[in-house]
C-alpha cells in the first residue's frame, strides 16, 4: 500500500454542461438551440430521448448546490445555455436567463464552491445555424459579443472561464456524422474548426480588453493518446494521422498559433480549403490561454486502414478493442496510462502549459444499489487508476493543477439520450430523486484528505 497525496492547491470539482442538466428548454424566455432541434425534428437519439426536463436543475440548482457541498468540491465546471442569455443569439438579452446564473453563481459563492464557465457547450442558438453556425463569420462575431456580455456580466465573481468544450466533437465529428443537416460533410467540418479557432481568439482578446480580466482563460479539447495497433510502419503512419486529425489540428492553432502541415496538406488536396486567414493566426498568436482544459476518457488505438482517406474519418479511427482489457457502457477502454501518456507528452511538446482535466469519468450500468446507495466500484476502480496516474504526472513535473469528473449526476447524454449514466449521483428521472453512489461517497473521502491509499 502507498498513500499518494495531491498538492495542496489541487483543485477537486465535478463538470456538467447546460443542455444535458437544465431542462426548462422553452422557459422564462429562452430561445431554442440547436438541439432542441435535433431531439425534436430527427430520429437520431436514442429512444427518442430529449432534454425538454433533464434533470430539471434549473428548478432545482439550489438542490443541486447542497449535493455539491456535501461532496465537499472546491469547484464545478457548468456551463451557459447561450439561447437562455439570448434567445435569438444575439441582440436583445433575456433578463430571465442572466439573473438564473446570477442566482446559481451566487448559490456557489455562498457554499465556497468556485464557478467555472463554459460558455458554449454544444448548444447553438437555432437562429444562428440557420445563418451558417460555426462556418459563417456572422457567428464569430456573435459569439464573440455574448463573450464579453458574459465576461463583462459576470467577470467579477466568476475567475475561470472556458471558451469552448470539445471542439473536435462539434465540428469535424458532428459534421461527418451530418447532425446539423443531416448531410455528411467532412469539409464543412474542417471550415467550422477554422471559424471556431478564430472565435476563441477574439473572446480571449476581449477578455484581457474587459474590466473582469485579473481571472484565468482557456479552451477545453478533447484529446486522447494515439496507440498504434501493431509495430508496423503503416500502423505508426495511422497514429501520426489520427494523432493529427484528432489532437494536434486542435492544440496546435492554440498553442502554437499554426495549423499542423500534414494534415493541412491532406485536408488540401482532398478538399480545396480556402488559405487561413492571416489574421486568425495572428489573434491566436497574440492571445495565448492561461491554461489548457483537457477532456480525456480513453486513448485511441488504430490500424493503417486506408490512412489517406479522409471522408472515412470515422471509420479509420478504429476503437480496437482488445481482450484483456475493461471497457466502459460507451464500449469505451479503460486506460490510465493513455492518460498519463498523454500528459508528458502535451507538457513536453507544447511548452509546459498549465494543465486542468477538465472532464474525466465512467459510464457505467450501475444496477446493484444497497440501501438506496448505488453500488458503483467499476466507476471507483476507473477513477483510482486516473487518479493515480495524474498524480505520476504531476510528480513529473507536469502542471496539472486541478480535476473535474464527468459528472456531478446522470444526464442527457447526447445520442445515447438517457441510456448511458456518468454520474456520481444517481438521478431517478421519474421523480427526479438524486440518489448518492458508493462513488459520491468515496469522491468525498478523497477531497477531504487530498489523497488515498493504492493497493495497485
Ligand atoms: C464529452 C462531452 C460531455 C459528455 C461526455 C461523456 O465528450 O463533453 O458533454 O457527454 O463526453
Amino acid at each position: 500500500m502507498k498513500r499518494i497525496e495531491f498538492p495542496n492547491d489541487f483543485i477537486w470539482g465535478v463538470a456538467t454542461s447546460s443542455y444535458q442538466i437544465e431542462g426548462a428548454w422553452q422557459e422564462e424566455g429562452k430561445g431554442e438551440s440547436i438541439w432542441d432541434d435535433v431531439v425534436h425534428n430527427t430520429k437520431i437519439i436514442k429512444n427518442r430521448d430529449t432534454g425538454d426536463i433533464a434533470c430539471d436543475h434549473y428548478h432545482r440548482y439550489k438542490e443541486d448546490v447542497q449535493i455539491m457541498k456535501a461532496l465537499g468540491l472546491k469547484a464545478y465546471r457548468f456551463s451557459v445555455s447561450w439561447p437562455r442569455i439570448f434567445p435569438s443569439g444575439k441582440g436583445k438579452v433575456n433578463q430571465k436567463g442572466v439573473d438564473f446564473y446570477d442566482n446559481l453563481i451566487s448559490e456557489l459563492l455562498e457554499n465556497q464552491i468556485e464557478p467555472v464557465i463554459t460558455l458554449y457547450h454544444w448548444d447553438l442558438p437555432l437562429s444562428l445555424q440557420k445563418i451558417g453556425g460555426w462556418e459563417s463569420r456572422k457567428v464569430v462575431d456573435a459569439f464573440v459579443d455574448y463573450a464579453n456580455f458574459m465576461f463583462n456580466h459576470y467577470g467579477d465573481r466568476v475567475k475561470k472561464w472556458i471558451t469552448f468544450n470539445e471542439p473536435l466533437v462539434f465540428t469535424m465529428w458532428f459534421y461527418s456524422l451530418g447532425l446539423y443537416d443531416l448531410k455528411p460533410d467532412v469539409r464543412r467540418g474542417y471550415l467550422a474548426s477554422i471559424c471556431v479557432n478564430a472565435a476563441h481568439a477574439k473572446a480571449v482578446e476581449m477578455y484581457r480588453k474587459s474590466k473582469n480580466s485579473d481571472g484565468e482563460i482557456g479552451i477545453t479539447l478533447n484529446l486522447s493518446h494515439v496507440y498504434p495497433k501493431t509495430d508496423s510502419e503503416l500502423d505508426q503512419e495511422a497514429v501520426k494521422y489520427v494523432d493529427g486529425v484528432n489532437n494536434r489540428w486542435f492544440i496546435e492553432p492554440i498553442l502554437k498559433a499554426s495549423y499542423p502541415e500534414d494534415i493541412l496538406g491532406i485536408a488540401n488536396k482532398k478538399f480545396n480549403l480556402p488559405e487561413i486567414p492571416k489574421e486568425d493566426l495572428l489573434l491566436l498568436n497574440d492571445n495565448p490561454i492561461d491554461f489548457l482544459g483537457i477532456n480525456n476518457y480513453s486513448c485511441t488505438r488504430v490500424s493503417a486502414e486506408k490512412p489517406d482517406d479522409l471522408t472515412s474519418l470515422r471509420k479509420l479511427i478504429k476503437r480496437e478493442r482488445l481482450e484483456e482489457r475493461e471497457y466502459s457502457e460507451m464500449g469505451w477502454e479503460v486506460c490510465p496510462e493513455g492518460l498519463f501518456d498523454l500528459l508528458i507528452r502535451i507538457d513536453k511538446d507544447y511548452n509546459h502549459p498549465i494543465i486542468y482535466i477538465t472532464e474525466n469519468g465512467m459510464a457505467c450500468k450501475d444496477e446493484k444499489i444497497v440501501d438506496n446507495v448505488v453500488q458503483d466500484e467499476d466507476r471507483i476502480n476507473y477513477l483510482k487508476q486516473y487518479f493515480e496516474a495524474a498524480h505520476r504526472a504531476i510528480n513529473k513535473n507536469v502542471r496539472l493543477k486541478g480535476y473535474f469528473i464527468w459528472s456531478l449526476m446522470d444526464n442527457f447524454e447526447w445520442i445515447e439520450g438517457y441510456s448511458k449514466r456518468f454520474g456520481l449521483i444517481r438521478v431517478n428521472y421519474e421523480t427526479q430523486e438524486r440518489i448518492w453512489k458508493k462513488s459520491a461517497q468515496w469522491y468525498h473521502d478523497i477531497i477531504t484528505e487530498n489523497g488515498f491509499e493504492v493497493n495497485f
